[in-house]
This record gives structure tokens, C-alpha cells and sequence, in this order.
């Protein structure tokens, strides 16, 4: 059959709001055409993450409520520890409110000024936490990963030759770990393949260096490794993670994506030293090391949300969804990265808006199009996110996107099909489409609270 069936069927709703052209226009005006800025109810379809967005099941709210919220050794606890173990299987797990308190507690514990971490693409909060303790990201991400046209299978993977030569320049005792981010978010969510993590982590340990996994969407990662990569095809997925993760020496991780929660996230590692002080940090910061900064109920909910992720029906269903509406857009002669990723599809805005150049974000454009269009709600990864150094100067990032992320079983085919037709009416007026200009912006991760003006 070609209808997608999604593995589920709905057991609680939430209401969303229709409203007219004219209202959005008004709406996006007063958030100085800053999509973040917009109040979510006054978003029809919410495409701006799949962050914490999804839809819990009903077991996984049955354990919420089974939730023990005792400060210290809660089974909560417990529950959640033999689940994240059961397929990442760390010596210590640190359980923190979200990814970036992750990050925030593993580059505060082991870098610092003059220090480099390369990875394929460091995402933003990554980037942000590395430069925040004086160290800098380096991204290696393979050429085709750099070019939304070019297919390759694993776009996501690390040129590991600028990695030897990157060793080789700065000195391997000058990189406290070397990350790779599955799947690379922001080099359009594509794959990296299991033959890659294995170079890179025996690069790492070459150099006597720790190699750590940015795994937020690691079930989607395993899945393109069981359709893409020769000697999968037949493994289960959970055997496909295990064995990703046998490379690594620790991982970050934000349970807000594949692990289907809506908050939560951990640092593992099995180094006995960084846990003793990345514990230390969490305690300041987090909370007490059985619960970090979570409930006992979210403990639990990310503990069945571990397992519903990796069932084939639901990941099947998922990859299959997000490549439908890649799908129509290029049918519609819209410009979007290929192959598509699994948590969104990204339409290529320098190419789709070629009118406008880099430093009028053409990302921006396109988000701000889409809303006054049709209330839909998508989030650039370009040259606003990018785009600012640390020097504080402005350069173009490396591609300007507009990502369309999809909440997990959140939205049905009915939906999609709403957002095709949004985007076919953008295309046909996309020449008369204008550049933006920054009137206000923070000194770090400005994409959130930047103001604009259109040109
Ligand atoms: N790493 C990656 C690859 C991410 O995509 C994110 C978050 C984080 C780390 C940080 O996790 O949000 O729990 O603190 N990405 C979200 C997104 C925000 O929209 O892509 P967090």
C-alpha cells in the first residue's frame, strides 16, 4: 500500500486556531519578524522544532503518573537509568533538564581558552557552550554535506582527513574530545553512517582523544544506517544504536527529540573523572544526581519514550512522513536539501530566494513567508543563525535554510498536505519577496530575540 499509516491513532486533542492573512501580517509585525517572537497560538502549524513538540503516548503518560518524586535514589530513577543503559551503555549517567545543561556541564568540565572541539557540525547550543568557556567549534562535515543538491547517503558524516590534518595543526593535546552530532541537525539532519563513527572514534583514540556523540536524534540515525548501509538491512535497530554507541567514550543528549518527552536530557560518560566533576556542576546548577534537573515523572516518561522509539512501525512511519512532504515540495520545483533528513525538511532559501543575497537573510524571508501565508511556522538556519562571529563581524554561513521540523506524532497527512499547498502559494510570488536587516540582537545565539526590518 502507498498511504502511510500512522502507527497510532489519536486518543486526546488540542484545539489550533484559524485566522486570516491579515491578522497573521499584523502578528508578525509586532514580532519584529522574529518567528520566536510570535505567540504559539497564533501559529496554525508549528513546524518551528521537533524539540519537546512530539506527542507522548498513553504509556508514557501512565508513567508520569507512576512518577516518584523523592529528592534522593527515587525508583523514578532507577527506571530511567536501566532504560537510557539498555542502549547506551555508559558507566555514569548524569540525567540534566535539557541538552544544552549537558553541554553546558561537559565543556565547562573539560575545556577551556585556546581549546578546540571539532565536530561534524556543532549545533547552535553546542557552539554557543564551547565559545562560552573560551574554546572554539570547529565543523568538518564532508563537502556534499556542505551542498543541498548534492545526494549522498550520509551527508552527516566527518571529512576525517580535515580531522587529521585539524590534529595535526593545533595538537591533539589542545582537543579535550571530538563530537559527532547524529543526525547533523543543522547540515540539513542528515546521517552520519556507522563506518564513519567508527573512523572517527579510532582517529580519537588514536590521538589518545575522548570521542562523544551528540545523539538526540540517534534512533533516526540508526534507521537511515538499517535503509542506507550495506550489512544493516536486516539488523534491528536496537542493535544498530548499541553498536553506534559501542565507539563512544560518552554522549550528550536532549530527550525532547527521539526519545519522545517533552523535557529532559543526560550526559553520560565512562570516565570516573569528568563524572565526579560534571556531578559537581550538576548539583549547582541541575540538582541532585538522581533526578539532575528533572521531575521523577519525566524521569519515567523519557524511560518508555527510550523504547517506543526505536520500534521499527513507528520509525518506519516517521522516516516515510518526512520524505512526503520532501517529496511535494520538489515536485513543486521548491529548492529542498537531499537527500531529506529525518526530523525536517530544509528548503535551500538561497537558492528558492537567489534575488536576495546572504546578508538580507534569505532564510528569514522565507520564515516570515510562510506565516503571513498560511500561519505556518518554520525556523532559519542560516546567516542569522550562523552568520556572527566571535570577532563580531557578520559573514555568510554556509548555506541559508529554512528547516521545516516535524513534532513527532504530532500532526496527520491532512496537515502536510495543508503546509504543500502554503508553500506552492509562496513559490508563485517568490520574486516579489524582500530582504531583512537586523535592528537589534543579543551577543549570543541572536537568532532567538533578534529584531528585523524588512528592506
Ligand atoms: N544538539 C542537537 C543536535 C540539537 O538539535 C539540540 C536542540 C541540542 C543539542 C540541544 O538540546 O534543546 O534539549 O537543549 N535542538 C532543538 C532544535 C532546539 O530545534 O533543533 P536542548
Amino acid at each position: 500500500f502507498n498511504t502511510i499509516i500512522e502507527p497510532f491513532r489519536i486518543h486526546s486533542v488540542e484545539p489550533i486556531k484559524l485566522m486570516s492573512r491579515d491578522e497573521r501580517k499584523s502578528a508578525i509585525e509586532k514580532a519584529k519578524y522574529n518567528v520566536f517572537n510570535i505567540p504559539a497560538k497564533d501559529v496554525l502549524i508549528d513546524l518551528l522544532t521537533d524539540s519537546g513538540t512530539g506527542a507522548m503516548s498513553r504509556d508514557q503518560w501512565a508513567a508520569i503518573q507512576h512518577g516518584d518524586e523523592s529528592y534522593a535514589g527515587s525508583p523514578s530513577w532507577e527506571i530511567f537509568r536501566e532504560a537510557v543503559v539498555d542502549l547506551f551503555d555508559f558507566k555514569h549517567i548524569i540525567p540534566t533538564h535539557q541538552g544544552r545543561a549537558a553541554e553546558k556541564i561537559l565543556f565547562s568540565s573539560i575545556a577551556g581558552d585556546g581549546m578546540v572541539i571539532p565536530s561534524n557540525t556543532h549545533f547552535d547550543t553546542t557552539r554557543a557552550n564551547i565559545e562560552f568557556v573560551g574554546a572554539q567549534g570547529v565543523d568538518l562535515v564532508i563537502e556534499e554535506g556542505k551542498d543541498p543538491a548534492t545526494i549522498h547517503p550520509f551527508k552527516g558524516n566527518m571529512n576525517t582527513d580535515a580531522l587529521r590534518e585539524l590534529i595535526d595543526r593545533v595538537g591533539p593535546q589542545n582537543i579535550p574530545i571530538i563530537m559527532l552530532t547524529i543526525t547533523n541537525n543543522s547540515g540539513g539532519g542528515q546521517p552520519v553512517s556507522m563506518a564513519n563513527i567508527e573512523e572517527v572514534s579510532k582517529i580519537a583514540h588514536e590521538f589518545n582523544i575522548a570521542f562523544f556523540l551528540d545523539a538526540c536524534r540517534f534512533a533516526e540515525n540508526a534507521w537511515f544506517i538499517r535503509l542506507r548501509e550495506a550489512g544493516y538491512e536486516n539488523m534491528d535497530v536496537k542493535e544498530i544504536v548499541k553498536k553506534m554507541i559501542s565507539y563512544a567514550d560518552g554522549m550528550t543528549m536532549s530527550a525532547k527529540k527521539d526519545p519522545l518527552a517533552n523535557i529532559g536530557g543526560w550526559l553520560a560518560c565512562n570516565d570516573d573523572l569528568l563524572a565526579e566533576k560534571a556531578r559537581n556542576m550538576l548539583i549547582l546548577t541541575e540538582g541532585f544526581p538522581t533526578y539532575g534537573g528533572l521531575a521523577g515523572r519525566d524521569l519515567e516518561a523519557i524511560a518508555v519514550g527510550l523504547k517506543e522509539a526505536i520500534s521499527h512501525d513507528y520509525l518506519q512511519y516517521r522516516i516515510t512522513s518526512t520524505s512526503y512532504l520532501g517529496d511535494a515540495l520538489d515536485k513543486a520545483g521548491i529548492p529542498v536539501v537531499k537527500p531529506y533528513g529525518g526530523h525536517a525538511i530544509y528548503i535551500d532559501a538561497r537558492a528558492f530566494l537567489s534575488h536576495i543575497p546572504p546578508l538580507q537573510y534569505p532564510g528569514q524571508a522565507l520564515a516570515v513567508a510562510l506565516y503571513e501565508m498560511g500561519g505556518i511556522r518554520g525556523c532559519e538556519i542560516g546567516t542569522v543563525m550562523f552568520g556572527m562571529t566571535p570577532q563580531g563581524t557578520e559573514v555568510p554561513a554556509t548555506m541559508d535554510l529554512v528547516r521545516l521540523a516535524i513534532p513527532r506524532r504530532t500532526y496527520t497527512q491532512s496537515h502536510i498536505d495543508y503546509v504543500i499547498e502554503v508553500a506552492k502559494k509562496v513559490a508563485e510570488d517568490a520574486k516579489g519577496l524582500k530582504g531583512y536587516k537586523i535592528t537589534k540582537a543579543p551577543q549570543f545565539l541572536r537568532h532567538f530575540t533578534a529584531e528585523f526590518e524588512r528592506l
